[in-house]
């Protein structure tokens, strides 16, 4: 005889959105700033261009504006909202934390809200957090977001990171729901998050407060970087799919992060995932850090490749290192 299954509260995605500074900035115009080349960055990377925030646009209010998007998108009231995580390694200040600011902007003043730092792994580990939260029913309604300003930590004389690197945020408004607990139901079902401390100067920013009183710039050993994105990845994509007990062949859409295109074709090639499968913005977007995510799973939604009922894994791997995998069913 078998059992039906049990009921089980899950973190729904109830909608998303996403908001780009207006400032598009090409490889062309980046090949007159520093000795590079259109040709070197596409090769090397895929990225062809990137958006640049201008005056009186900041991590706080690209992230404002991704949380309107959503929120619109879900059809959920502002007011229902009582938990908002941003993922930033670039926040408008020191602190106060960036989620408090855009709990500000969009009028909602109870619940928690705080900050998530773990620079291009930020969006999955902020998910990953807000489910633990709905589900132990600490929220009811949360709002998820990766908001980055990179291009105000670049170092634009340093061609080795200054062409990689875009602005922009993105957002999802997750619900509590019960549902029969399988696979087939929707929202979150498996999440896993890893660090390994030892590398944290491979890839990191130069300067903060408790050291030099300053903001510092971004650092990378881009080569060392690159070869621990394709083992990482690839492992805890593994480990997420197989505690849920599903093939590559099961997954409908990969939606990375997005830091180079070698890494994803060269993760796609070791998990046999087809590479129509995988939501590539970084050719427009570069590497927005813990935006790339949420940014490209919106475009996604929003041009009806991602449809409800879709099976979604999201990963990512950045400075620390902190890499991490959530599959979700939309
Ligand atoms: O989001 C967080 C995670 N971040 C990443 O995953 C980034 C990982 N790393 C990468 O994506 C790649 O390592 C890069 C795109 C950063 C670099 O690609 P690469 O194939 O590893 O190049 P490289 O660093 O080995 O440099 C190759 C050559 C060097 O010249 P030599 O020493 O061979 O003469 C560089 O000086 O390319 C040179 N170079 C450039 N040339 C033109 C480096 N940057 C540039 C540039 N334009 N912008």
């Amino acid at each position: 005889m078998t059992r039906a299954p049990g009921l089980a509260v899950r973190s729904v995605i109830a909608g998303c959105g996403s908001a780009l500074p207006r400032r598009v900035m090409t490889n062309a115009e980046l090949s007159k700033i520093v000795d590079t080349s259109d040709e070197w960055i596409v090769e090397r990377s895929g990225i062809s261009a990137r958006h640049i925030a201008g005056e009186g646009e900041t991590t706080r209010s690209l992230g404002a504006e991704a949380a309107r998007r959503a929120l619109a998108h879900a059809g959920v009231a502002a007011d229902a909202i009582d938990l908002i995580i941003v993922a930033t390694s670039t926040p408008d200040q020191t602190f106060p934390a960036t989620a408090t600011l855009i709990q500000a902007d969009l009028g909602v003043t109870h619940g928690a809200a705080f900050d998530v730092q773990a620079v291009c792994s930020g969006f999955v580990y902020a998910l990953a957090i807000a489910d633990a939260m709905l589900k132990t029913g600490q929220a009811r309604c949360a709002l998820v977001i990766g908001s980055e300003t990179f291009s105000r930590i670049l170092d634009w004389t340093d061609r080795t990171t200054c062409v990689l690197f875009g602005d922009g945020a993105g957002a999802m408004v997750l619900t509590a729901e019960t549902h029969p607990d399988t696979s087939e139901s929707p929202g979150i079902l498996v999440t896993r998050l890893h660090a390994d401390g030892r590398h944290h100067d491979k890839l990191y920013v130069d300067g903060g407060p408790s050291t030099t009183k300053t903001v510092g710039h971004l650092r990378m050993e881009g080569r060392e970087v690159f070869k621990h994105a394709v083992v990482n990845i690839a492992s805890v994509m593994q480990e997420a799919m197989a505690a849920a007990q599903v093939s590559p062949g099961q997954v409908d859409w990969f939606v990375p992060h997005q830091a180079n295109r070698r890494i994803l074709e060269g993760t796609a090639r070791k998990l046999g995932i087809r590479e129509d499968r995988i939501v590539m913005t970084l050719d427009r977007h570069g590497n927005t850090s813990a935006a790339s995510i949420p940014l490209a799973f919106d475009l996604a939604v929003k041009d009806g490749r991602i449809a409800r009922g879709d099976l979604v894994l999201f990963e990512a791997m950045g400075g620390g290192f902190t890499w991490g995998a959530v599959l979700a069913r939309y």
